[in-house]
């Protein structure tokens, strides 16, 4: 398969048909356990937990795509960077970047750090600003770009390099870009991980988790603590996460496009500050984000100017929803310094570039004038 091109890889990537029947699409296999011929015998499947053909099928296709060896599905992102963290010891360290997601910071801050696992925040998105944070008791680097909420971009090939150098191995968070935009593998990482929730999925109706790695050691590693710790995806939303993964290809070419047109139409707008999004020349991370990605996706933020009422701009949307989350086919606004960003102190959000008129857009895949129009008509109505 590796022959064709990504887009076809999506549709017939893995093992997501079924041999016995010709099936299209593979079965949701919903059993815990299989029959076993005789005592002692050799099985491919015993427990499902262990292995599920209908899961088996969205790990091999997730790995085909990232360009990876070996895929493991998990029942959430966060169990994914839990089963990642869980390869390491008391005494190690992670460094992570300012803007990892919130809850991936509060697992390493709650929970790991009580089993003396301890983090290191770089302070920027520059190979500089990792190499500043990296000790000799760094074992992995977690880094995401874009980074929310500001899109900032960080080169995974520099990154890649220097950690590499210092021992250290390279995790890269890809929810926002997806395979069909960025493949942090073949840019020199070693590890992927999704929030398959978002993208992946498409359409806001599952949770789900996935890590891709190209080395066997690393993939015995993860099968193992995805077995002994169990935190793994149901058959049913293994099937749903394939279904979706068929058509990444359309919806992310349609939410990159659909972001780019209402990013440039924001940027010339008298009532608009700063637009934060990688696929604008203006963006500070524009020359690495196009080095690394085919295109910019569809996740953008923007400030109003002091002109405007942040709050009234939420009350007057109407084809764009209210509401936390992302990348699904439905277009979403959140304004990261009450809600996502919440739990950082304001003065700490201030500093990192949050400030209380920053509004973040998830593009979806409606028609592009709906979506403009409904973002400018919310605008002038928050005209103070
Ligand atoms: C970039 C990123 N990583 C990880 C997660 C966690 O994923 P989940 O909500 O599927 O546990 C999220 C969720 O918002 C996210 O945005």
């Amino acid at each position: 398969m590796e022959q064709y091109d990504l887009s076809t890889l999506l549709i017939h990537g893995g093992k997501t048909t079924d041999d016995r029947t010709g099936a299209v699409n593979i079965p949701i296999y919903q059993t815990s356990t299989f029959r076993q011929e005789r005592l002692g015998g050799n099985v491919e499947w015993e427990y499902s937990r262990s292995g599920n053909p209908t899961r088996h099928g969205l790990e091999t296709l997730i790995a085909d795509i990232e360009k990876g060896t070996h895929g493991y599905a998990f029942s959430s992102g966060l169990a994914a960077l839990n089963a990642v963290f869980s390869l390491l010891q008391a005494g190690d360290e992670v460094v992570i970047s300012r803007n990892v997601y919130g809850g991936t910071f509060r697992l390493l801050d709650q929970v790991f750090q009580h089993f003396h696992l301890s983090y290191r925040i770089a302070q920027g998105e520059t190979v500089e600003d990792f190499a500043h944070a990296i000790t000799d008791a760094t074992k992995l680097i977690l880094l995401e770009t874009p980074a929310n909420p500001l899109l900032s971009i960080t080169d995974i090939r520099r990154v890649s390099e220097y950690a590499h150098q210092r021992g250290a191995k390279v995790v890269v968070d890809n929810t926002f870009m997806t395979p069909y935009l960025q493949q942090p593998l073949e840019l020199g990482a070693d590890i992927v991980v999704h929030s398959a929730t978002k993208y992946l999925g498409g359409h806001s109706d599952l949770i789900a988790g996935l890590v891709v790695v190209r080395d066997e050691e690393l993939a015995q590693r993860i099968a193992f603590v995805q077995n002994a710790a169990g935190a793994i995806l149901s058959p049913f939303d293994s099937f749903l996460l394939i279904r979706g993964i068929k058509t990444l290809g359309v919806r992310m070419d349609r939410h990159s496009a659909n972001a780019l047109k209402i990013a440039q139409e924001l940027e010339s707008h008298p009532c608009v500050g700063r637009v934060y999004y990688p696929g604008l020349p203006s963006h500070d991370g524009y020359d690495v984000h196009v080095k690394q990605a085919s295109q910019a996706g569809g996740m953008l933020s923007f400030e109003l100017t002091d002109d405007c009422d942040y709050a009234r701009f939420f009350e007057y949307l109407d084809v764009v929803a209210l509401a936390e989350s992302l990348g699904g086919v439905e277009s979403l606004a959140c304004h990261p310094s009450s809600m996502t960003h919440a739990s950082i102190p304001s003065h700490l959000r201030k500093e990192m570039g949050i400030s209380d008129s920053l509004i973040r857009l998830s593009v979806g895949i409606e028609n592009v004038e709906d979506i403009l129009n409904d973002v400018l008509y919310a605008i002038e109505k928050s005209r103070k």
